[in-house]
């Protein structure tokens, strides 16, 4: 390959070379003609492939989010979900997939904790591992992102990580060695700086990356993320989005002036031949993944989300068999987050609520209780016709003045145009659409956006604002612009002409523009609404209570600020324990929440944000046609004081130290000798187990696992090393390895567990390094629920 790659590279002069190591779009990479090689679309992203624009006229199928994926820790499924994910990617002809995202959950309020996998460096890079095997065994690149140590969101662009090097060995680069290991082809840098240089310039990308680890693929810059033009002197090999101005005309200068030298170049070109030839976009035919239908999608992505489930606490209400009536409570149970916010985002051609998902299988009645938050909805395709069609959706004209550039007739009330040639031209955007309300009482109509906005109702301008963001992140601008509205009481059936004009009036750093047209539905006054929950539940055989988070406090461009859920929803759940001794909490959130009733309920079921087939997925685990599969890939906290390592905001000097080194998770936690409450690894499922036997041969353990239940079951046995009397400074214990078994009621079955070398050293100054002396291995179903236990000389 590497002659041809020269040959290639030969025929390119100078400004050639530079075309190519930007991108030619918002997520495209540049192509030759001359050479024969493709432009190549590129896509978010971790849980699903949204393709080259953002666009719900071409969705996307909507996986379970990263702390879902990790959840299950399970190696094979992981590799029908990278098929999947493959198969996504050729149908919306991109080339590679940014993800998975690969960062640790060091403090739990991370922005980005739901997209991440885990707490622990090993869960993370088996799970990554296998991810990016699955795909790329179908010719299309994944893309683990963000190197290194972007572990919070909290002023990411400049946040300057402090860490040593062992911290930064054993933990925050260990998942990317193993993904290079697994062969990824390609890599994305962060944002932020590591020990004072901004990671798109870091050392670290030399050394170990590109050198000891002998990593051959491209690393691509986080979407705006590099700095400077002589900068490309450095390790990173493609700037995006593109063309990136620093490295255009810019970087051809400095390269005549020896500033940058033109080997650097070389490198880089080479590195993005090698890709192409693999993706197949050089004078070639990119593979074909076996496709998938749509029921396939819909069946994997709800076993995947049964799988990662964790039961946390169970006093024997679930499975639930047959009750004669079932009180569902909760605004997540109608409108629930079936995934994080932030670029991981995708529109999924349909999903199931938990309200859908459990009517079709259970006698429910429904009322939500609690209002999450006085935000307002885009407004639902069923209430809305375009003006200019007749058909449901809305009207989208870009304009320049009074000159109509472009109409399009839209199915989302949320529109996000990102990459979309028409954005990137147009001074000014209207939405137009006639709103036919379903309700009698008082409604709230306007929009989202950040820039000079109209609103008229009915040929009358209603409202006029410059709205300005709210936070100083691109992302949350876009995703999470500021609301505003006028209210209308109306009865229903009433139909009022809307219409939304948004000038941008602020560059973002993105070619991107977000417009929302929101509607507030009518709703009960909140202690009116309380009390008819309440009340519903008292009457009620069983008592479903779905909580949650908003993604006005769980996205990316931002971090958590405690881990309290919002509203009124602890006071619900209280108050329904207090009245129904069968009450269910379903808890719908990416990442750890406080939840202080834990122990006056029947049972906890974690849900994540487990994609399309929530509601699905939830019907099959509570009434039992699935077990619920998942063990913690995080610990849950009981409160936000107890956390060991929390803080994500980087000093007045951009610097954040990660001054609890190695300890971080679980680790961090055994340090503290505080119990959380739930510790990483825990989950239950519908039978109960008995291990014994442990056999270690060389680096593999062998365990006895009987299901001692009545039913078929999964369990996650898992193996902890630690080193009694260690010189070293260690954790009390840490992950080495897992295996996942099935065995049917009765059945005895082996657990055979991989211990990598790597889990055994340490890093010192002179490289990785086995303590003499032996270990001891831990066996069981939690870090603190180790029942068996041998020596490993
Ligand atoms: C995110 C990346 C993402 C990129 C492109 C950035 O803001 O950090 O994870 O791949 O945008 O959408």
């Amino acid at each position: 390959m590497n002659d041809v790659i020269d040959d290639l590279l030969a025929k390119l002069d100078l400004a050639a070379k530079v075309r190519l190591i930007s991108g030619s779009g918002v997520f495209r990479f540049a192509g030759d003609t001359g050479i024969g090689l493709a432009e190549m679309p590129v896509s978010d992203g971790p849980t699903g492939v949204r393709g080259e624009l953002w666009d719900e006229r071409d969705p996307s199928v909507s996986l379970p989010s990263g702390t879902a994926l990790a959840a299950t820790w399970d190696r094979a499924l992981l590799g029908r979900i990278g098929g999947l994910i493959a198969a996504e990617a050729r149908r919306k002809d991109v080339y590679a997939v940014l993800g998975p995202t690969m960062n640790l959950h060091r403090s739990p309020l991370g922005g980005r904790h739901f997209e991440c996998f885990s707490e622990d460096p090993m869960l993370t890079a088996e799970i990554a591992a296998a991810y990016v095997d699955a795909v790329q065994a179908h010719g299309v690149s994944a893309c683990p992102k963000h190197y290194v140590a972007n572990d919070s969101e909290t002023e990411r662009f400049t946040a300057d990580v402090i860490a040593d090097e062992r911290t930064l060995r054993e933990l925050y680069l260990y998942p990317f060695e193993r993904a290079v290991q697994a062969g990824t082809w390609m890599i994305m840098d962060s944002y932020n700086s590591v020990n004072g240089t901004t990671m798109t310039e870091n050392a670290l990308l030399d050394e170990p990356l590109k050198g000891e680890w002998g990593y051959d693929g491209v690393v691509v810059s986080d979407w705006t993320a590099v700095r400077s033009t002589g900068g490309a002197a450095k390790g990173t090999d493609i700037a995006m989005p593109g063309p990136w101005e620093l490295w255009g005309a810019p970087l051809v200068e400095a390269v005549r002036t020896g500033e940058v030298p033109e080997s650097a170049i070389d490198d880089k070109v080479r590195r993005i031949l090698r890709f192409a030839i693999r993706v197949g976009a050089l004078n070639g035919t990119p593979q074909q993944p076996p496709a998938f239908t749509d029921e396939a999608a819909q069946h994997l992505v709800r076993e995947a989300a049964a799988q990662a489930m964790v039961l946390a606490t169970n006093d024997g209400t679930l499975p639930l068999g047959k009750p004669a009536q079932v009180a569902l409570l909760g605004a997540a149970a109608a409108e629930p987050r079936f995934m994080g916010g932030g670029s991981a985002t995708v529109i999924p051609a349909h999903t199931t609520s938990p309200l859908e998902g459990l009517s079709a299988v259970l006698p429910v009645q429904y009322t939500p209780g609690v209002h999450l938050n006085d935000h307002m909805i885009a407004v639902p395709l069923a209430l809305v016709t375009d003006p200019e069609t007749g058909a449901p959706g809305l009207s989208l004209r870009y304009l320049d003045g009074d000159k109509v550039l472009d109409t399009e007739h839209r199915t989302a009330g949320g529109l996000m145009l990102f990459g979309n040639a028409n954005a990137m031209v147009a001074k000014s955007f209207e939405l137009r659409g006639t709103l036919r309300v379903d309700t009698a009482g008082e409604w709230r109509i306007g929009f989202a956006g950040v820039g000079k906005l109209r609103l008229d109702i009915d040929g009358e301008t209603v409202l006029t604002e410059t709205v300005m963001p709210d936070g100083a992140d691109p992302v949350e601008m876009l995703l999470n612009p500021p609301q505003r509205w006028v209210t209308r009481t109306l009865a229903e059936g009433d139909e009022l002409d809307v219409l939304i004009e948004l000038a941008p009036v602020l560059d973002s750093g993105l070619p991107a523009m977000g417009l929302t047209f929101a509607v507030g539905r009518p709703r009960r006054a909140a202690d009116e609404e309380f009390a008819a929950a309440v009340e519903l539940a008292r009457t009620s055989e069983v008592a479903v209570v779905v909580v949650g988070t908003t993604e006005q406090i769980e996205s990316e461009g931002f971090d958590r600020k405690d881990l309290r859920l919002p509203g009124r929803q602890d006071e619900l759940v209280a108050a329904v324990a207090a009245v129904n001794p069968r009450t269910i909490v379903v808890v719908n959130s990416g990442s750890p929440v406080e939840m202080p009733w834990r122990d006056d309920v029947a049972a906890v079921l974690l849900t994540w944000f487990p994609g399309q087939e929530f509601g699905s997925a939830l019907a099959d685990v509570l009434t039992g046609a699935a077990e619920p599969g998942g063990r913690l890939p995080t610990t849950w906290p009981k409160a936000l004081t107890d956390v060991p390592v929390v803080d994500t905001k980087p000093a007045a000097d951009n610097s954040l130290p990660y001054t609890e080194g190695i300890h971080i998770g679980y680790r961090a936690w055994l340090k503290s000798g505080v119990a959380p409450a739930y510790p990483f690894g825990h989950g239950l499922g519908y039978t109960t187990w008995e291990l014994s036997d442990v056999t270690v041969t060389g680096h593999t353990a062998t365990v006895t696992v009987r299901n001692t239940g009545d039913r078929t079951g999964r369990q996650v046995v898992q193996a902890y090393l630690s080193r009694p009397g260690s010189a070293v400074d260690r954790p009390v214990r840490w992950l080495s390895g897992f295996d996942l078994v099935e065995a049917a009621a009765g059945e005895t079955v082996t657990a055979t567990i991989d211990l990598p070398e790597r889990s055994f050293q340490h890093w010192t100054d002179q490289g990785w390094v086995v303590e003499p002396g032996a270990f001891t291995l831990h066996i069981g179903t939690s870090v603190a629920d180790l029942p068996l236990t041998a020596q490993i000389a």
